[in-house]
């Protein structure tokens, strides 16, 4: 399938990971967390298809909706889901200008395990300021997902317990991944060739 967008002053350059890749590497990420989220019920006396709503899948608004849509179904126990919305690269920005929360938190988190989906890990304030205000809450757990980790762009001391991909440091788009709100259907990840930075 070729997509012809256009978008003012930015253009697709080269395909990073094909959307085999993404589907391989969401099969079995979802097979780990099931896993790893089964241990845990199973440690606490519970069944991974009957327990009293343990587990709570947060994705985080709006780049990681893709990602979660697909994980979910690869992770066949009982859950529920429950987003939030974090804004950090407003308009054309390809720079983070600092995480900010939208709307609110669940407020349920309390003694359960909670598991945040992204669709990437860049400078690493979305995720330290989610996992900030998740703990306030006291959650039995906390793990975080994200589909693609540009860990060279580290600035908060945060990591990714689940991480699809290590990038390096190029601005990407699709697979929920936007520049200025587009391209987040693209079912490849692919690099942007020219964009103001
Ligand atoms: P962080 O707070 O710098 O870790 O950035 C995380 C958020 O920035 C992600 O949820 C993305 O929405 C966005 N982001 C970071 N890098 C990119 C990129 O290369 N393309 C598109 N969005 C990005
Ligand atoms: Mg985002």
């Amino acid at each position: 399938m070729i997509l012809f967008m256009s978008v003012p002053s930015a253009s697709l350059g080269q395909i990073l990971i094909t959307r085999e890749q993404i589907e391989q590497r969401v099969t079995e990420i979802g097979q780990q967390l099931a896993d790893d989220l089964t241990a845990e019920l199973v440690a606490e006396g519970e069944d991974a298809l009957s327990h009293p709503d343990r587990i709570v899948l947060v994705p985080i608004m709006t780049g990681g909706m893709v990602f979660a849509a697909d994980l979910i179904r690869h992770i066949p126990i009982k859950l529920s889901l429950d987003v939030v919305t974090v804004s950090s690269y407003p308009g054309a920005a390809t720079e983070s200008k600092g995480a900010k929360l939208k709307g609110s938190l669940p407020k349920n988190l309390a003694g359960r395990h909670v598991v945040v989906i992204d669709d990437i890990l860049d400078s690493g304030q979305t995720l330290a300021l989610i996992r900030e205000l998740v703990n306030e809450q006291n959650p039995a757990s906390f793990r975080s997902c994200v589909m693609l980790d540009k860990s060279e762009r580290r600035v908060a001391d945060i990591s990714a317990d689940y991480a699809g991909f290590q990038i390096p440091d190029e601005f990407v788009v699709g697979y929920g991944l936007d520049y200025n709100g587009f391209y987040r259907n693209l079912p490849d990840i692919v690099a942007l060739a020219e964009h103001h930075r």
